[in-house]
């Protein structure tokens, strides 16, 4: 495993950079949020989250090594997610990355966004060995894999429509909660009486392992029209009950993967896996059920460099490096890597 890593990303409207030792150890994790470019919106502005990567970039590349102490010619190579994601913001780590790679003489090597996500909860906790289903549940993404060790990822369902981070920030913005949505309306939720309202759990009695989350938002868009000007108290009422709502359907899906995998453990990524409701049901329904969940520890479960860095660790520890003319991509099924396409190995 090769010593210093760094990892860079800067697929949405996080920059982060960080230093991982032998593939596992977070010396570093730097993120610079865009809460305040993005607030005005009620949501993130592509434009305007490339050029405030532009303006941090490298200020945040400095603060992770200064944070690590290391010199970044005592990096091994660089790590740097080169999709899925915003295309403008994604270029701008990929551009810098590669640039420091560069003048450093060190390989880079680009990581796909979600195999950093599962990294989280692969580098918190040594029992998370493959294989074992992975939920990824974040602003862009709601699915479910089977991870093996050697062989790509199996997609096992997703959703039809929205993810449910973005229902929640959706969710949010209807009850006039400010953005980030999802975290904001999680504390709201904490007041409030989750069986006040009946939402639908889409999907729950349909076969296969898909997911919907467009009538349960349009469910609660009703119920909050019906009811304006919604109360504090209704408001509590409403997003506690969403809440439920889209967190239960996670859980059965889940239950059932690992019924239909044969498998016993399972790892929940990305931004939603920081949910508190999320967390307690599904760790009850392990204890139940008898099996495992892993949840990365709440800072790397949002979007951070430290999963990249680690991915991208394994990745060269493997010999592979990719070329300095690697692309970034916005869509990229996971399990696979067309910035390599060009440069086979
Ligand atoms: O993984 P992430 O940081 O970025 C993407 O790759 O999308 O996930 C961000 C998403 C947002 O939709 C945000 O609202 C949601 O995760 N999120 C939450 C919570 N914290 C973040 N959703 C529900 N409850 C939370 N506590
Ligand atoms: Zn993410």
């Amino acid at each position: 495993m090769p010593e210093f890593v760094l990892g860079i990303e800067s697929s949405c409207d996080e920059m982060a950079a960080a230093v991982v030792r032998d593939g596992r150890e977070i010396l570093s994790s730097a993120v610079q949020s865009q809460e305040s470019v993005h607030r005005p919106y009620g949501g993130v502005v592509p434009e305007l989250a490339s050029r405030d990567h532009v303006r941090t970039v490298s200020q945040v590349v400095e603060a992770a090594l200064e944070q690590a102490g290391v010199a970044s010619d005592a990096l091994a190579g660089i790590a740097v997610t080169a999709g899925p994601g915003l295309i403008g913001s994604l270029l701008v780590g990929l551009c810098f990355g590669k640039a420091l790679a560069f003048r450093l003489n060190v390989p880079a090597v680009g990581v796909h966004h979600l195999e950093g996500h599962l990294a989280a909860a692969e580098i918190a906790d040594e029992t998370l060995v493959a294989p074992y289903v992975g939920l990824v549940v974040s602003g862009g993404h709601t699915a479910l894999y089977r991870i093996e060790a050697d062989a790509p990822p199996t997609l096992l369902g997703q959703t039809r429509d929205d993810a449910v981070g973005e229902a929640f920030d959706k969710v949010a913005k209807l009850l006039g909660l400010p953005y980030p949505g999802g975290p904001a309306l999680a504390q709201v939720a904490e007041q409030g009486d989750e069986t006040a309202f009946a939402f639908p759990r889409p999907m729950a009695s349909s076969p296969g392992l898909d997911f919907s989350y467009s009538g349960l938002k349009t469910a609660v868009a009703i119920a909050v029209e019906e009811r304006a000007p919604v109360d504090e108290r209704v408001r509590a009422d409403v997003a506690a009950s969403f809440q439920a709502a889209a967190t239960d359907i996670l859980v059965s899906r889940v239950r059932r993967a690992l019924a239909e995998e044969g498998i016993a453990r399972v790892a929940v990524v990305g931004g939603v896996a920081a949910n508190r409701r999320l967390r307690s049901v599904l760790g009850r329904a392990a204890q139940r059920d008898q099996f495992s969940v892993f949840f990365p520890p709440l800072e790397l479960c949002t979007d951070n460099a430290a999963m990249i860095a680690a991915a991208g660790a394994r990745r060269l520890a493997r010999g592979e490096r990719d070329a300095l003319d690697m692309n970034a991509f916005s869509r990229v099924p996971f399990g696979t890597a067309p910035w390599k396409a060009q440069h086979p190995e």
